[in-house]
């Protein structure tokens, strides 16, 4: 029997926290795990520019037939525009994709199927963690080498430049690297201007090949600031590729959203580049889905739907910014680690908290955060804070279990 030879896999972790939000009857429970926008009623709302583009193109869509695997055209015109700006001095190209995740598969699919010298062995990536939960499924899964270093120094309080410098010194010319492009998950831990502009310079002399995970753009800053480490880059480095999810900013999450956008000097090898994606696209799942994509489209087509939609955006980080704030500003802060939250940026912190504190949480004020200690801010009300603190606070000073004699 074919079937009865897998080995069961157990669910993502992260994952089965949603089914088990939704059967824990305390009513004060509290979904701090996965990573999706709540407002301050804990709701996840369609976004009003949404509704409003929906609505458009349900009384003027013409035709549903196939666009090819690239998807909509321009729709990724406009991401290129949002992500790069108005004028950039490369070449671009882009295709929609399945989601940020989408784009980041095609991407390591590039990279693993990209032809290497004789005898160099699979294409290796460089990551640092701690890091979103689906990186290596999706890069191993890929074919991808994967290589690790630390994102943060030993407390997880601050970067760790030095480790990214020291791994861009260590690393072979060709090998590639991840660079999320803000709002990092799981620690809410950016790089600044100035260390975007050195790791910029530092990777291009060193020929490393960029890859920027973009899935936060306006958690951060705002749209454009939160776009300065990307363009950095993309002006520094020769080549890059960029996945773009547009499901946490548009809060589109379930139609699946996304863009892989390529920049280089040269257009012909970025033609190359652009015809074997759409083979990968092409052999994967065909075409990508065409909704999500033509909301996106239609907002960024309007003047009007596109000062709507920043407005709820950034309406969307004035509550996080606010939430970090409070947190930061509670008398037990310092103790539990979380007075940098303030300066910290995007929808996570990562609590420093093991498993035996994570799950103290769950079980005695059910407040739910990732088992990696990661909580999503967006989560938590204002009118919570407090509470959410000193629940945290007596789950650390909660005795150790007794060791079995
Ligand atoms: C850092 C990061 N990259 C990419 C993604 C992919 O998002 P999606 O596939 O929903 O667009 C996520 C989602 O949580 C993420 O946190």
């Amino acid at each position: 029997m074919l079937f009865d030879r897998f080995d069961l896999q157990p669910d993502d972790p992260l994952l089965a926290l949603i089914g088990e939000v939704r059967a824990d009857p305390r009513r004060h429970r509290l979904d701090l795990s996965v990573g999706v926008y709540r407002d301050e009623k804990g709701q996840t709302p369609v976004m009003r520019a949404v509704k409003a583009a929906e609505a458009q193109l349900v009384a003027g869509h013409a035709s549903k037939a196939y666009l090819g695997p690239a998807g909509d055209a321009d729709f990724c015109a406009r991401i290129a525009n949002l992500v790069l700006g108005a004028c950039t001095s490369r070449h671009t190209a882009g295709m929609q994709s399945v989601g940020g995740t989408g784009a980041l598969r095609l991407a390591a699919r590039l990279l693993a199927v990209n032809p290497r010298p004789h005898g160099a062995g699979p294409a290796t990536i460089w990551l640092a963690t701690p890091t979103w939960g689906n990186h290596v499924p999706v890069f191993e899964g890929a074919g991808l080498r994967i290589r690790t270093f630390a994102h943060t120094d030993a407390k997880g309080g601050a970067l760790d430049f030095s480790a990214w410098l020291e791994i861009v010194e260590r690393a072979e010319p060709g090998d590639a690297i991840l660079l999320q492009g803000c709002g990092h998950n799981p620690t809410g831990i950016d790089f600044t201007s100035a260390q975007w502009a050195t790791l910029a310079t530092r990777i291009a002399d060193k020929g490393l090949f960029p890859l920027v995970d973009l899935a936060y753009q306006g958690f951060g800053l705002g749209l454009e600031e939160d776009a300065t480490g990307v363009r950095a880059l993309v002006e520094r480095v020769p080549e890059t590729l960029i996945a773009v999810s547009c499901n946490k900013t548009f809060g589109l999450y379930r139609d699946r959203v996304g863009a892989l956008l390529m920049t280089g000097t040269q257009a012909a090898p970025l033609a190359k580049a652009m015809a074997n994606a759409k083979g990968l696209a092409r052999g994967e799942y065909s075409m990508p889905p065409d909704h999500g994509a033509a909301v996106v489209r239609t907002i960024l087509e309007s003047a009007e739907l596109t000062a709507l939609w920043t407005r709820e955006l950034d309406a969307m980080r004035a509550r996080l910014v606010q939430t970090r704030a409070a947190i930061a500003a509670h008398p037990l802060a310092a103790d539990l680690g979380l007075s940098e939250l303030a300066d910290q940026k995007g929808m996570f912190c990562l609590l420093g908290a093991g498993l035996r504190v994570v799950q103290r949480l769950k079980d005695e004020s059910a407040i739910y955060v990732a088992p990696d200690g990661r909580v999503n801010l967006a989560g938590l009300p204002l009118s919570r804070v407090d509470d959410f603190v000193a629940k945290l606070s007596s789950a650390y000073r909660a005795p150790q279990p007794e060791m079995a004699q």
